[in-house]
């Protein structure tokens, strides 16, 4: 499934709003949509519509599936300084390409990234960043054995549950372990009841994962990108809801990703 000989075979690509994104070898696709712009695919579908929804909180915790190059976490510091919010986030993050993040101290990130340099610097260099109003913390290993670690003891209290999810893994078809109906169940026990996920797959396999686990699903057409899916425990009434239920009826060969379906393909 998964091919570390190609892990570090990576080619830059510049994206249509300037700012640059990599293809990976390994996956066979690029980190961000090089149509929609690996920036303002980052703020549009991810951290703008995730921070509006909670607008208000005083303290988010976000988890950011998976760091990559880490255009959502630095998006959002970007978005939250600009915006002068006053508001507290920790943020986690898995990613498995330790060699990755390591080289991205030397990444050419777009300007609105330049005061963030002190913390580009410390996750590159110590996968961690802490100062009075943001903590990072970048798991390094498989997201399937470091996300269900956080489950039992921190997250039983509701307060450490997860606020937002940015599951931005590569496409289920290349990607498929982080996008299984396990997967969101894990994700689920790990968020509040009011939590947002934001996610550019609007896959029929992703739509059911998700809906399987109790998410409630809506349609998001982000500005200047393509129409993305936002899912929550509970309903939100400012956004267009997904009716699964017709759905289903519509299409009932429609079926999420199953993990023992995937093994048993490797
Ligand atoms: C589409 S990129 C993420 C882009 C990132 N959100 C950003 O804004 O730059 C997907 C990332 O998931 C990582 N990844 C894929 N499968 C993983 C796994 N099982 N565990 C940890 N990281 C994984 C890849 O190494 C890659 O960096």
């Amino acid at each position: 499934m998964y091919n570390e000989t190609l892990r570090g075979e990576k080619e830059t690509i510049v994206s249509d709003d300037g700012s640059l994104t990599l293809y990976s070898k390994e996956f066979d696709e690029s980190y961000h949509s090089p149509k929609d712009g690996a920036l303002r695919e980052s703020l549009n579908k991810h951290v703008i519509p995730a921070l509006t929804l909670h607008e208000g909180k005083s303290f988010l915790r976000i988890l950011d599936i998976c760091y990559g190059l880490g255009y959502n976490t630095l998006a959002t510091l970007h978005y939250i300084k600009s915006q002068q919010l006053d508001i507290k986030v920790e943020i986690i993050s898995p990613e498995f390409d330790e060699a990755l993040v390591r080289s991205l101290k030397e990444f050419t990130y777009p300007p609105e990234f330049d005061t963030l340099r002190r913390v580009i610097e410390a996750l590159s260099n110590d996968f961690h960043y802490e100062d009075e109003q943001f903590k990072i913390s970048i798991l390094i290993g498989d997201a399937r054995k470091t996300i269900p670690k956080l489950l039992p003891a921190p997250c039983s209290l509701l307060t450490d549950k997860i606020d937002i999810v940015y599951q931005d893994a590569f496409s289920p078809k290349v990607n498929p372990m982080l996008w299984t109906r396990e997967w969101f169940a894990d994700i689920r026990a790990l968020c509040s009841d009011d939590a947002v996920l934001t996610t550019y797959s609007t896959a029929a396999a992703t739509r059911m994962g998700l809906h399987e686990n109790g998410f409630e699903l809506h349609y998001y057409d982000a500005p200047d990108t393509r129409i993305s899916l936002i899912a929550s425990p509970q309903r939100i009434e400012s956004l267009e809801w997904i009716d699964m239920a017709l759905k289903i009826a519509r299409n009932p060969d429609a079926r999420s990703l199953r993990d023992v379906e995937l093994k048993q393909s490797l």
